[in-house]
């Protein structure tokens, strides 16, 4: 949520914020903004409704220069999207410029006590009442670094800031609490910002901010304090990934980048964690809980959006093939229930961006209650992974579009990986059928790229159904969540209604949606629910409902029963939501291309929702 890109160096920093903010306007884009100070010591700020891009065409950026700025792409919580309501936001004054991600929630309470001491707002944020709140105490104490530490001690909520001071401007601040902030080291120049993504064209040195922690960064370096000022050392890491790999790469859309990219991400989560040889899986970051896992007396597994129906597959896989109980929760509905954690609870976290604030809270709380924790992450070095007690990395590689692809199949390798390592482990699974997975698993890139080289075959079917109202997706048992995930992805990016149900399941109202306007996607794999799906797809079809089927590359049989067949190769059950979620991805991504969608960024969507 909130994209915040700060600069300070011997360079003009105006191109390089602006550089940085369009890389990170997949985390918000229904505005934007940038405060850069002047060379007459003025901070001049010009901000817009809209896209980075607008704000570009907007204002005759040339004419300025100026080595410090801040700059904000925003995702709106307080206030509607509009000029008034984007960061920076400043104080009554003009003295401070904030750009803020997260959400102050005891703003009202702050705003009536600053009213009463004279101070007026113009817009509806909670952002400019804390650039005030940071003005009153800087005039009281006359020290920037203080000023805003006694802000912050004042603020309930969340944030990932950075602010400049007119008076004092020869820095930046930053402070993080529950929102991400780190700052790359370039050489004679810092960059700050809230995703590496617009660091690594600059430097791969980064630190990343804490909660609770604030840094002063200056033209010839920085220190990191708590909020309560303490002194931090923090150690610099490495960016483990390229510019060239957040670029399109020629391709129309980061999405169509990214499902293209699947065989290769794929194989880069498996790479190098299974020996062929015997079905062994070695997940390094996870052997020092690797007995917690085995022994689990139940698992549970936490995560929001595509991420949870990648663990309501790990609910299917881990109870099948290693008979341990596993219940799936969406982390913003844990958090708040009281959750029942016992002894010898592992908990998995499956999170993209290992960001997203429902899902780091309710890890948190997980923690508390004494779970072994256990992250499934795939942006490195992020909040959640760096706050689980062990974790495997999906290493799917940066995803920029907001609807997350390789990052779900990523994800569900990774699951198989786990639930591969337990039942060798206790012996839930026979040697046969993990020597059948194994090699399965060895051709799997192979047949993902045969279903990806026929993508054309998809933008037909996309054609027909561009215009249709509503969608309805029907699995069964492992291709139940591939259901789910297929309806999210064509909602998220066409704007059409969608749901995806358990294929029996449906009769017990769905079926009273079906005529002769409504698609029906079947995913019907030659396996043991195949018969069953079959049954349902006639169900469908003695009420006129156009079906689309997901079927097996030789099903010659499913010819009788489909309007249109989407063919995906043959593989062993639990690999085939991976096949099966690839025409999926296309279906929505070419209907959504088909009816002019920003597929990319979807309205009112965010990557990263880094507010709860
Ligand atoms: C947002 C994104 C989804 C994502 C979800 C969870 O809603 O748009 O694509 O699945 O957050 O994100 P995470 O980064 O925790 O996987």
């Amino acid at each position: 949520m909130c994209g915040i890109v700060g600069y300070i160096g011997n360079r003009d920093c105006l191109g390089l914020i602006i550089d940085g903010l369009k890389r990170l306007e997949y985390r918000g884009y229904d505005s934007a903004g940038v405060a850069i100070l002047n060379e007459d010591g003025e901070i001049n700020i010009f901000k817009k409704k809209g896209k980075v891009k607008e704000l570009e065409s907007q204002f005759d950026f040339k004419k300025l220069k100026g080595h410090t700025g801040i700059g904000h792409t925003r995702w709106a919580t307080h206030g509607e999207p509009n000029d008034i309501n984007a960061h920076p936001q400043s104080d009554m004054t003009g003295n401070i410029s904030l750009v803020h991600n997260g959400i102050i929630e005891n703003f009202k309470t702050l705003k009536r006590k600053l009213e009463n001491e004279g101070y007026t707002f113009t817009s509806d944020t909670d952002t400019e009442v804390l650039a005030n709140l940071i003005q009153y105490h800087f005039k009281q104490k006359n020290d920037f670094e203080l000023a805003v530490r006694l802000a912050l001690t004042e603020v309930e909520g969340t944030y990932g800031l950075a602010v400049m001071n007119r008076s004092e401007p020869d820095k930046i601040i930053i402070a993080r609490m529950g929102s991400p902030l780190m700052f790359g080291l370039g050489k004679d120049e810092i960059i700050v910002s809230s995703d590496a993504a617009a660091i690594i064209n600059i430097t791969k040195n980064v630190i990343y901010l804490e909660d609770g922690e604030m840094a002063v960064i200056k033209f010839d370096g920085f220190k990191i304090k708590t909020i309560k000022d303490e002194e931090i050392y923090r150690e610099v890491m490495k960016l483990d990934y390229d510019l060239e790999e957040i670029e399109k790469s020629g391709f129309d859309h980061y999405m169509l980048k990214e499902i293209c990219e699947q065989p290769e991400a794929i194989q880069n989560t498996y790479r190098g964690r299974i020996n062929f040889g015997n079905g062994e899986v070695k997940l390094g970051g996870i052997e020092s809980v690797k007995d917690d896992i085995i022994n689990a007396r139940k698992i549970i597994i936490i995560a929001c959006g595509t991420a949870w129906h990648a663990g309501l597959l790990g609910e299917y896989m881990l109870e099948e093939y290693c008979r341990i109980p596993t219940e799936v929760e969406y982390a913003s509905e844990f958090r708040y229930r009281n959750p029942i954690i016992e002894k010898g609870d592992v908990v998995l976290v499956i999170s993209q961006s290992g960001e997203t604030a429902d899902t780091m809270a309710a890890l948190k709380e997980a923690k508390r209650l004494g779970a072994v924790t256990v992250g499934i992450v795939n942006s490195v070095g992020s909040s959640i992974a760096r706050e689980v007690d062990a974790g495997t990395y999906i290493h799917a590689g940066p995803e920029i579009g907001v609807a997350s692809t390789k990052a779900f199949t990523c994800q569900l390798m990774s699951l198989i990986l786990i639930t591969l390592m337990i039942g060798k482990s206790k012996g839930t699974i026979s040697e046969k059928e993990l020597k059948e997975i194994t090699e399965e698993i060895k051709v799997l890139p192979d047949k993902m790229k045969e279903i990806i080289n026929k993508r054309n075959d998809y933008k037909f079917i996309a054609e027909e159904f561009k215009d249709s109202r509503n969608f309805l997706y029907l699995g069964r048992g492992f291709n139940f969540p591939v259901a789910l995930e297929g309806a999210l992805k064509l909602k998220e990016i066409s704007y059409i209604h969608a749901e995806g149900y358990p294929a029996a399941e449906m009769k017990h109202g769905p079926i009273a949606l079906i005529d002769e306007n409504m698609p029906v996607v079947f995913i019907a794999p030659k396996d043991k629910t195949y018969d069953k799906i079959i049954s349902n797809i006639e169900e469908i079809k003695a009420r006129k409902g156009k079906i689309i089927t997901i079927a097996t590359q030789d099903d010659n049989e499913i010819n009788n029963y489909s309007d249109y067949i989407l063919r995906v190769p043959k593989t062993h059950p639990i690999l085939s939501p991976i096949l099966n979620s690839i025409p999926l991805q296309f279906l929505s991504y070419y209907i959504a291309t088909a009816r002019g969608c920003n597929v990319d960024q979807p309205r009112n969507l965010a990557k990263s929702v880094t507010v709860e």
